[in-house]
C-alpha cells in the first residue's frame, strides 16, 4: 500500500471508495450529490492537496485537505480495511503539507451520533481536541482542532 498525492486517473477508483462509505458523509445522499462531489474531488486533484492510499489501483483511502485554510476537508477509508492505520497515514502525509505552525480543524459528528464514534476516537487518538458545535449540511457537527507547537 502507498500513500501518495492522487493523480487524474484516480477518479472512478476514488469515488468507488466514496460510494462505499457515502451513508456516512451528509450533503452525498442523491445522484446530483455525488456527480458534484466528483467534480470537487477532481477539483482538489488538480488544484489543492488530494492524498489517496492506493493497493493495485484500488483506492483503500482518500483525504482532501485545504492548505489555505488549514483544514481537512474528507477522510475515509474502506470498511474492510479499518483499525490499520491507514488513517493515520493519510493525516500524517497531509501534515507534512501543511503550514507548521497554523492549527488544523475539521469537522465531524457530535458526541452521541453513532457515526461519530469512529471519527471521533480516531481524530483524539491523533492528538485533536474538541472545538466549538456547528452544523454543516443540515447536520450538527462538532470542530476538532489540532493545535501546533509556537515555534520561535
Ligand atoms: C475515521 C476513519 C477515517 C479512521 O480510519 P482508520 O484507518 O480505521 O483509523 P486508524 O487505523 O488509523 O486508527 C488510528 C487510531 O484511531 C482510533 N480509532 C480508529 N477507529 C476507531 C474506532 N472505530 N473505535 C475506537 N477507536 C478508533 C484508535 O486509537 C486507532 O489506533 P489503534 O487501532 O492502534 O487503537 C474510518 O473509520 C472511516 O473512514 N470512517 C468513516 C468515515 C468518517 O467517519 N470519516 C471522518 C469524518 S470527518
Amino acid at each position: 500500500m502507498k500513500i501518495r498525492l492522487a493523480c487524474d486517473r484516480d477518479i472512478d477508483a476514488w469515488m468507488s471508495l466514496v460510494k462505499r462509505v457515502r451513508d456516512v458523509f451528509p450533503g452525498l445522499e442523491s445522484d446530483k450529490a455525488m456527480s458534484e462531489h466528483r467534480a470537487a474531488v477532481q477539483r482538489f486533484i488538480q488544484q489543492s492537496p488530494a492524498v489517496c492510499a492506493e493497493e493495485d489501483r484500488r483506492i483503500l483511502g482518500a483525504l482532501l485537505f485545504s492548505k489555505e485554510n488549514s483544514m481537512l476537508c474528507f477522510l475515509a477509508v474502506d470498511p474492510n480495511c479499518r483499525r490499520q492505520h491507514i488513517g493515520r497515514e493519510l493525516v500524517s502525509f497531509m501534515l507534512t503539507q501543511m503550514d507548521k505552525v497554523k492549527h488544523i480543524t475539521v469537522t465531524t459528528y457530535r458526541e452521541g451520533d453513532p457515526n461519530g464514534i469512529a471519527a471521533r476516537a480516531f481524530y483524539k487518538s491523533l492528538g485533536f481536541s474538541e472545538g466549538r458545535m456547528t452544523e454543516e449540511f443540515g447536520c450538527l457537527v462538532q470542530e476538532f482542532i489540532l493545535k501546533r507547537p509556537v515555534i520561535g
